[in-house]
């Protein structure tokens, strides 16, 4: 089934300047660009966006770090989008993450993993919705 989903070139990936390893890793694996944003979150944005994890004792340093810099958002599309953005990205924590994934390559540690993906259809509709219009969606 075509999907969207939508993921984030975190502040580190982007001051580590893999913002181009970053696209053309997701090119090669044919996702298509629907949307794309450069965007340097508030405090507010990266509450709201990261509310499911409001509770988390992680959750300070992460609204931090994702504020610490800009960020590419983006709305990709193509068969099975979630699963194989996660594919893609590797596990949370790049230690456990498999060798090619983004997250082995560019990541540095459990917070500081340089890429975020919806983890379901729900998140990503909710997520695509946060960030982009239907208007914007090309
Ligand atoms: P992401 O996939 O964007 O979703 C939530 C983010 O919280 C996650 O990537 C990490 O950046 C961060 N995160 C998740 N678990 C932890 C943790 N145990 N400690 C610190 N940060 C975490």
């Amino acid at each position: 089934m075509r999907e969207r989903t939508l993921t984030i070139i975190k502040p580190d990936a982007v001051s580590s300047k893999n913002i181009g390893k970053t696209l053309s890793r997701l090119e090669k694996e044919n996702f298509n660009i629907l949307g794309i944003k450069w965007i340097h979150l508030t405090t507010a944005q990266a509450q709201g966006f990261y509310h499911v994890h409001r509770e988390r004792p992680f959750f300070p340093s992460l609204v931090r770090f994702m504020t610490e810099g800009p960020v590419v958002v983006m709305v990709l599309e193509k068969e099975n989008a979630i699963a194989d953005l996660r594919r893609v990205m590797g596990a949370t924590d790049p230690a456990q993450a498999d060798p090619g994934t983004i997250r082995k390559d560019l990541g540095t540690n459990i917070e500081r993993n340089a890429i975020h993906g919806s983890d379901s259809s729900q998140s990503a509709e909710d997520e695509i919705g946060y960030f982009f219009s239907k208007m914007e969606l090309v």
